[in-house]
């Protein structure tokens, strides 16, 4: 987790900084710092808590004179949340500042080896001691770059850092292994950043590093360098997305705005992908022959992409008849899974960089299993490290928790699952046909879901179980599966303990901790399952739970006989329905959270992209 920005050219940097962090608060938000090269040297200033005390701190950055900079919005791994442990950290020699995006495996040990050289630390960092190593070496050798290349050599496990050294007043030094950084190339200056928004106010030309390399810049010059010290040309991307995607755009939350954009990431994740009636997965080797010889299906995700892979289960085991499992990629790797090459192992991430998933590739790999990346970061290490990868088209997303990302996961869990359903001949025309006609007409339904009168209702309901402190979701099936997930939104954002449970499975044990106060969110929307989940509904009811029942249209006058809230959602082919169904959740949970005064873009404890195990 964590951001790093680094700037070199004639203007102000801090300023630019700050700015830049701003748009990498997503990847952490405890405590932020800068490093600017003053006329006196290099000149720190962190502060603990949200980026806006830094600058406050530092009157928006104008407080810190220098052109050249580094900056770092932080998660905390090693030590508290602190001032002292903010970033960016010296070297105790105070020659060497740097910021670090990732975590040093062995810090423990190097600490002891430097503890016992008689250095101390001014924090509990594992960043500080990579800059003490670098401040040692290069007090040794008096070659920046030969001493950052003898630093990382001794590091174990992932890092983005951006270097400042006292002595080179004009020059940047970046390198990275497992965490994320991208080189900015501007007229008369340049950056480095962690994710693009922080920098794409300033250029859309940049290029994406690898593990190992190394980027040494000033304001006018870059050069690159491969693992090995070899100078290498690395190839100029230019970024098609505009600045005003990664913004809030009048949206009160970034939350809202992507609930808001789901039917463009739709539209952009399916459209290409259907051509004269049939899914066309460009660029993806999944033959007939291939899926015909696999005996399983393995996903492996965190999160709301995990839930997006329970979907998965559902309808590849009923519409293509392959077995599937879902996994935690937290778990995947040290349960001895059952895989080998006739397993497909499906890795879902909206980031591309959750450490655990890409771990679980590695293994799936090392076990011989051929891996498919759903992935929507271009060019993120996941994407990189699985064997394929089909993209998610949802642009950046900020708010930590996802809404277009989770959306648009299940739009392509439908393609590939219509897609292998065909390949294997379990699927006739007729039903094919009318998946195609549900994804095409999926992102207008999307928007009726989002017109301002389904939001007052939303709204409304929002406002009369906002006093609730638990809640239960409960639902059958696929219904089940996409509970999970809007149980998810609101105890992520509104902080309410919230559980979910299978509908049927409510009575083997939790119908126990049903009174008054407590909120049941019901999905009933499968017909053949309808009047069980009302049951259950009745049961809960007469226990005292306030109900929101969520149904489709024809349904919901009966739904209104049970329980006491009901939303009607427009119907669609049941394979799809999950898409239509997690908008009012993620609604639900959205202004539950604002009535109670949650930050919604940034809930206490959580970062969007979790680069720890
Ligand atoms: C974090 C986020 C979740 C997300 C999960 C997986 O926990 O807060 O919203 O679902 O990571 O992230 P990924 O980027 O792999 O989809």
């Amino acid at each position: 987790m964590c951001g790093i920005v680094g700037y070199t050219g004639s203007r102000q940097a801090a300023p630019i900084l700050i700015d830049g962090l701003s748009k990498l608060e997503y990847r952490g938000y405890d405590s932020a710092g800068i490093c600017v090269h003053g006329e006196d040297g290099l000149n720190v200033v962190k502060a603990k808590g949200r980026l806006q005390i830094l600058s406050d701190k530092t009157a928006g950055g104008n407080e810190v004179q220098g052109v050249v900079g580094i900056g770092h919005t932080r998660w905390a791994t090693h030590g508290a949340p602190s001032d002292h442990n903010s970033h960016p950290h010296l070297s105790a020699s105070g020659k060497i500042a740097l910021v670090h995006n990732g975590i040093i495996e062995n810090e423990a040990r190097l600490r002891e080896e430097l503890l016992a050289k008689g250095i101390t630390f001014a924090s509990e960092t594992d960043t500080e001691v990579v800059a003490s190593m670098l401040g040692i070496y290069y007090d040794e050798c008096g070659d920046l770059i030969a001493a950052i290349r003898k630093t990382v050599a001794r590091l174990e496990g992932s890092y983005a850092l951006g270097i400042l050294c006292v002595d080179d007043p004009d020059r940047i030094v970046a390198v990275k292994k497992n965490s994320p950084l991208i080189f900015g190339f501007g007229q008369g200056e340049n950056y480095i950043a962690s994710d693009v928004p922080a920098i794409l106010k300033h250029t859309q030309t940049v290029a994406y590093l690898n593990d190992g390399e190394m980027a040494v810049f000033d304001a006018n010059s870059v050069q690159f360098f491969d693992g090995n010290g070899n100078p290498i040309v690395k190839t100029r991307e230019q970024i098609t997305w505009s600045i005003s995607a990664a913004e809030r755009g009048g949206f009160e939350h970034f939350m809202l705005k992507e609930i808001f954009e789901q039917p463009k990431a739709l539209r952009d994740t399916i459209g290409p992908r259907l051509k004269d009636g049939k899914v066309v997965l460009e660029g993806i080797d999944l033959s007939a022959d291939y899926l015909k010889g696999l005996n399983k299906i393995c996903f492996v995700a965190c999160g709301s992409a995990y839930y997006a892979a329970g979907v998965a289960k559902y309808i590849l085991e009923k519409y293509c008849r392959i077995t599937t499992e879902i996994m935690m990629a937290s778990e995947f790797r040290y349960c001895d899974p059952v895989l080998d090459e006739k397993t497909l192992v499906i890795a879902v991430s909206q980031s591309g960089e959750t450490a655990d998933t890409l771990e679980a590739v590695r293994e799936a790999k090392r076990r011989g299993a051929k891996t498919l990346g759903i992935i929507n970061v271009v060019g993120s290490a996941i994407a990189k490290a699985a064997d394929q990868t089909i993209y998610t088209c949802a642009g950046p997303e900020i708010a930590v928790a996802t809404t277009k990302g989770y959306t648009t996961q299940l739009a392509v869990i439908y393609l590939l699952t219509m897609h292998i359903a065909q390949a294997l001949g379990k699927v006739d025309a007729d039903t094919y046909a009318g998946w195609v006609a549900a994804l095409e007409r999926l992102p207008e339904q999307v928007e009726d879901l989002l017109s301002q009168d389904r939001i007052d209702q939303i709204k409304s309901f929002a406002q009369r179980l906002t006093r609730h402190n638990n809640a239960f979701y409960i639902g059958r099936n696929l219904d089940g599966a996409v509970c999970l997930e809007g149980s998810l939104k609101l105890k992520e954002v509104a902080y309410i303990h919230s559980e979910c449970y299978p509908a049927g499975e409510l009575k083997h044990g939790p119908l126990s901790l049903i009174e008054d106060g407590y909120m049941v969110v019901a999905l009933a929307t499968i017909r053949e399952l309808f009047d069980k989940t009302v049951a259950n509904v009745r049961e809960v009811r007469a226990r005292g739970a306030d109900v929101l029942c969520v149904t489709l249209e024809e349904l919901a006058a009966e739904a209104k006989k049970q329980a006491q809230n009901v939303i009607a959602v427009p119907s669609t082919d049941p394979m799809i329905q999950p898409s239509l169904n997690i908008i009012p959740m993620q609604l639900l949970g959205y202004y539950i959270a604002v009535n109670r005064g949650c930050d919604v873009d940034k809930p206490r404890n959580l970062a969007k992209s979790v680069t720890v195990e």
